[in-house]
């Protein structure tokens, strides 16, 4: 379906480009332009918010409240997949004010190719095409419907970037070398095609994550067979890469059999308070599947504990309200000792003196790939490739 060009959408994308000028989000004249000279709507023709009840509902893109969301800094969910119980988002048009500050991370120039991984909507293949021109724009997404309808409407308003349905994890080999690589999906390792395919000097940015809100944005440049590069200091967050033929992720029941209760000096809820710990968990004992969630109080559904979950059946909640002597309850049950490895976390950061993402790097070679603090070869390393 093509939504046909209206007049309306004009003034809402001038006035998108001035926020995000306005809030810091851009400082590049070119990229303002981009932003006001793209029609968003036109590549979100379908959209989907969840109502108060947590179903997905179709927001009407035409109707005046549909172009203020459109021309908005907000993510929009725009394909579902049924997972049998419930539907979930698959693809979505990542919020302007991210894109553009990732566009300009990305350290775009007059006359370089980039390949983007995760076409979507194709909302950021317009930008950079607008920007560099559409014949150095290459971009892959993993569904042919998502990839061809994206190609319609890039070229119902002109544009015709290089568009492929394939699997991210391979690159673009056919129109190698890239002098930037920008991947909107996350991934928990880098993949060799991507090094591979970057011209020597060029860089690439994505989402390294290992587990839910656990990881965050890296620009790394090529250097010979090496990629190397520090973590944004902004932290942000992608949909994890898919991939055809991956088992249907097993929903578990924890098990209570054997709990612990003890105190923790680790404050709880690092997914939602420090994000730096969570990363540094899924090296230090969470479990690959760990999940986090929150238990409620029946009568007034206030938060009471985090929890967190992994496949084994390993439980742990730990509560938010902290107990007189300033620690907090903390109860494990199952084979993992899950919340050991969020404390062993919060030492090693305390150790290396509470670092920000800004202090956090990534290395990789040919066989190895590691994140490290302030530098590669010092105390601090922890391995992406275990
Ligand atoms: C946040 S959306 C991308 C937003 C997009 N850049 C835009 O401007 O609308 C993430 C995309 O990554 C895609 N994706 C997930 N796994 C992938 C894979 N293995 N290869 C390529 N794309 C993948 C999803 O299908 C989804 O469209």
């Amino acid at each position: 379906m093509t939504v046909q060009l209206d007049t309306a959408w004009e003034p809402r994308a001038q006035a998108l480009a001035d926020e995000l000028e306005a809030r810091g989000d851009l400082t590049d004249p070119a990229w303002k332009a981009a932003v006001a000279e793209t029609p968003r709507h036109v590549l979100v023709p379908e959209v989907y918010q969840q109502d108060s009840n947590g179903e997905w509902q179709p927001l009407d893109v035409t109707s005046p409240s549909g172009l203020d969301r459109v021309y908005s800094p907000t993510t929009l969910v725009t394909a579902l997949a049924d997972r049998g119980t419930h539907r979930e988002g698959i693809s979505s048009s990542t919020k302007p004010d991210l894109m553009v500050r990732m566009l300009e991370t990305l350290d775009v120039h007059d006359g370089q190719k980039v390949l983007e991984i995760g076409t979507g909507t194709g909302y950021n293949a317009a930008l950079l095409s607008h920007r560099l021109g559409a014949e150095r724009v290459f971009s892959v997404d993993l569904d042919a419907d998502l990839v061809d309808p994206a190609r319609e409407r890039l070229a119902s308003i002109g544009l015709r970037p290089t568009l492929v349905t394939r699997d991210g994890a391979e690159g673009l080999p056919e129109h190698v070398p890239y002098d930037r690589i920008i991947a909107t999906c996350s991934v928990p390792v880098v993949p060799d095609a991507w090094w591979e395919q970057l011209a020597d000097g060029g860089l690439l940015l994505t989402d390294i994550k290992r587990g839910t809100g656990a990881g965050n944005l890296v620009l790394l440049r090529r250097n010979g067979d090496e990629l190397e590069g520090r973590f944004t200091d902004r932290w942000a967050a992608f949909m994890l890469m898919r991939h055809h033929h991956e088992r249907p992720r097993v929903l578990y029941t924890p098990t209570d059999a054997d709990a612990h209760t003890r105190t923790t000096s680790a404050p709880p809820n690092p997914w939602e308070h420090n994000r730096v710990v969570w990363f540094l968990a899924h090296f230090t004992g969470l479990p690959s599947g760990a999940r986090f969630g929150m238990r409620f109080d029946p009568d007034t559904r206030q938060p009471t504990a985090g929890t967190i979950t992994a496949p084994d059946g390993s439980h742990a909640f730990v509560m938010l309200e902290p107990t007189p002597g300033g620690k907090w309850s903390v109860t494990e049950s199952g084979p993992t000792p899950l919340w050991a490895a969020v404390e062993e976390a919060h030492q090693a950061w305390r150790a290396a003196g509470e670092p920000g993402w800004g202090r956090f790097g990534m290395t990789t070679t040919a066989g190895d790939q590691w994140v490290w603090i302030d530098e590669p070869h010092g105390k601090y390393q922890w391995s992406l490739t275990v």
